[in-house]
């Protein structure tokens, strides 16, 4: 009964154990996950335009294919994302709807648009950085398929990291009107990749109970931290330039000091008001209406099969 699985919930948290499907949960644990792990899905499917729209005009059949690569890993780690939110008792089909309707939340950073090829690599290097440093962590969230999940998520995207670094490594020792290009993407990406770690921590409401129970395990600030601390030395290292004229190292902190963000654009963009929200949520739309007859064919493919040869 309730009470007894209360007791039981609380133990698995407080031995930091694993939460698995079949245990007994509470109610908002339940649904704090389904909101959190489908949004993350979304992002991954979502997050598959900036860099699909570069994949016929890649620069070389070697930039082409890595990227192919790269964009077909956010496909299969949407896919898992969403397998592991449905074992939280919500269907697939009701989290894409969410999303076809525009009611579902995904990350911001793909409201903006991948203006050039070095766009490319800065949407390597930041936002897959950024979603790293963010995702290594939930590989020890308390709920099972999620922290599993996260584990193999985080292998590729290490991948996608690199192939982003060595994209604007080249560009930024290249010609200068490619080194111009390389610090044109980073300067329009870096402040909205700080922003995927989420709102100033006196602005989550969500954080609170998520790391109560081991969902969350730091802060959104707490990583936005970590991540500058990573991309101060690797950006000199690129020879680029973060656009951040406070940005500067603090001794007493241990940590580099980081100018303040645009939170309102931030809130807007998450409210639908992004440079491509439209255009992105069009474009998924047409997808998922353009791909209806290959689900529809599949289904009665499958209906067949099994009228074929019952169990
Ligand atoms: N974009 C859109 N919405 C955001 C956001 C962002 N960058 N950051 C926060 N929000 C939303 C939250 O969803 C929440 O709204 P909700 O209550 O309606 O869900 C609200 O703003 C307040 O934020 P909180 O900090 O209270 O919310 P959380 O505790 O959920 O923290 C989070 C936000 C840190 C993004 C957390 O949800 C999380 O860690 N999610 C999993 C990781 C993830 O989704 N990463 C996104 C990028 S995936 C990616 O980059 C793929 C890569 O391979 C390309």
């Amino acid at each position: 009964d309730a009470r007894v699985g209360w007791e039981q919930f609380q133990q698995l948290i407080e031995e930091d154990q694993r939460v698995e499907p079949r245990d007994w949960m509470p109610q908002n644990y339940r649904k704090t996950l389904v909101r959190q792990i489908s949004q993350h899905a979304h992002s991954e499917i979502i997050g598959m335009q900036p860099e699909g729209n570069w994949i016929s005009r890649a620069p070389s059949l070697k930039r082409k294919s890595v990227l192919m690569a790269k964009v077909q890993d956010e496909a299969g780690h949407g896919l898992y994302l969403y397998s592991a939110a449905e074992t939280l008792g919500t269907s697939r089909d009701e989290m894409y709807q969410q999303l076809y309707t525009g009611k579902a939340k995904y990350s911001s950073i793909f409201n903006y648009p991948a203006r050039t090829w070095a766009d490319v690599g800065a949407v390597g290097w930041l936002v897959d950085g950024a979603a790293i440093t963010n995702q290594v962590p939930l590989c020890r969230a308390s709920f099972g398929p999620y922290g599993r999940a996260m584990v193999r998520v985080c292998k590729e995207e290490s991948f996608h990291q690199r192939q982003g670094w060595e994209i604007l490594y080249t560009l930024s020792h290249g010609t200068e009107a490619q080194k111009q290009m390389a610090q044109d993407a980073v300067d329009r990406f870096y402040g909205p990749a700080l922003q995927m770690f989420g709102p100033p921590d006196d602005e989550s409401p969500n954080s609170q109970q998520s790391m109560a129970w081991n969902i969350k395990r730091f802060s959104n600030d707490v990583l936005r931290q970590r991540f500058v601390d990573m991309i101060v030395p690797q950006a000199e290292a690129l020879g680029l330039t973060l656009p951040d004229p406070d940005l500067k190292w603090n001794e007493e902190r241990g940590h580099y000091d980081y100018g303040d963000l645009d939170w309102d654009e931030f809130f807007s963009v998450v409210k639908g008001n992004g440079p491509l929200n439209h255009q992105r949520l069009a474009h998924y739309r047409a997808a998922r209406d353009d791909g209806a007859w290959v689900r529809e064919a599949a289904a009665a493919y499958a209906a067949k099969q099994a009228e074929a040869s019952p169990r």
